[in-house]
């Protein structure tokens, strides 16, 4: 059977599944198999034996039966980068992009920053590793720590730490969060950074089912959705540098920001993702606190 034949044939089974862009999942799926480039694959058809088209129809099913594309293909891009992923480790997000436009925007924006300014950075909840991996590779002046409870996500991020060159720059722990917070110097750290759960707990039956297929330890972030993030903000607070800054990923920003002042930090601005919902919450710490 030729690859167009194929590739059309898994686009159409995906469409009468309700699958959002079928042909695009359907090209990504047989590149990733055979390992050849997707629009390679329509430009220049190539022979497919049965044993790969019997392989391509399994993971069409996965597909149907709502696996997510990432575990499927092994990947994901993010910020125009390619990162690994595996089944048990959180996808990331392209509202995540957010958060990195965040840092560059504050690193741009600082008085003090210049060439030589090095910025102590820790990503609570790395996941793949993509927030981290990112800022280091746009911005080199910052030296990050990883810390994840997830001992899969710990892994593959190592592999993506590798694959980006970041080898031997960038420790990870697979360590829960909070206990790290108790080994870290007062006032060490200048920026942290946390796409932490955030989920409201009763909004679990109302995921999609593939996003159910995540793990729920990357996603429930506790009875409002807010308590996670303020836990770290709590545990941190006398571990971030005066005037230093956190960034935190959430979806309800007007709630983070009321309970947030309590433990002594300052908002300081927001960032909307593509709908207008604040996505984004950059805290100060207090100066003189
Ligand atoms: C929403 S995911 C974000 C992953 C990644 N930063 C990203 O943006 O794609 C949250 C991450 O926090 C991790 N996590 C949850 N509870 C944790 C804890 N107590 N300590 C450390 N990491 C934790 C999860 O394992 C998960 O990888």
């Amino acid at each position: 059977m030729k690859s167009t034949e194929l590739l059309y044939r898994g686009g159409e089974k995906l469409k009468n599944g309700g699958i959002v862009s079928p042909i695009c999942e359907s090209g990504l799926i047989l590149s990733h198999l055979l390992g050849k480039a997707d629009d390679n694959l329509l430009i220049n058809p190539i022979e497919v034996n049965t044993a790969e088209v019997s392989s391509f129809d399994k993971l069409i099913n996965l597909r149907l039966n709502k696996q997510p594309l990432a575990y499927l293909i092994g990947y994901q891009y993010f910020y125009g980068r390619k990162f690994f992923v595996t089944e048990g480790v959180f996808i990331p997000r392209y509202d995540s992009e957010i958060l990195v436009l965040a840092v560059l925007n504050y690193l741009r924006s600082d008085k003090v920053y210049n060439i030589n300014t090095r910025y102590n950075a820790l990503d609570w909840g790395i996941g793949t590793g993509v927030l981290m991996i990112t800022l280091i590779l746009e911005c080199p002046q910052m030296k990050f720590v990883g810390v994840d409870i997830n001992h899969q996500a710990c892994q593959v991020a190592e592999i993506n730490v590798k694959h980006h060159g970041l080898v031997n720059t960038t420790p990870i722990y697979q360590v829960d969060g909070f206990t790290y917070s108790k080994l870290v110097k007062s006032g060490s750290i200048d920026i942290l950074i946390s796409n932490p759960p955030y989920i409201k707990s009763s909004l679990l039956e109302e995921l999609s089912p593939e996003v159910q297929k995540e793990p729920i330890s990357a996603l429930l972030g506790g009875k409002q959705g807010i308590e996670v993030s303020l836990k770290i903000l709590e545990s941190y607070y006398d571990k971030i540098a005066v005037n230093g800054r956190v960034f935190l990923e959430t979806d309800n920003a007007k709630l983070l920001i009321k309970e947030a002042i309590r433990y002594g930090y300052q908002p300081e601005n927001t960032y909307p993702d593509l709908s207008g919902q604040e996505r984004v919450v950059v805290f100060k710490k207090k100066e003189g606190c």
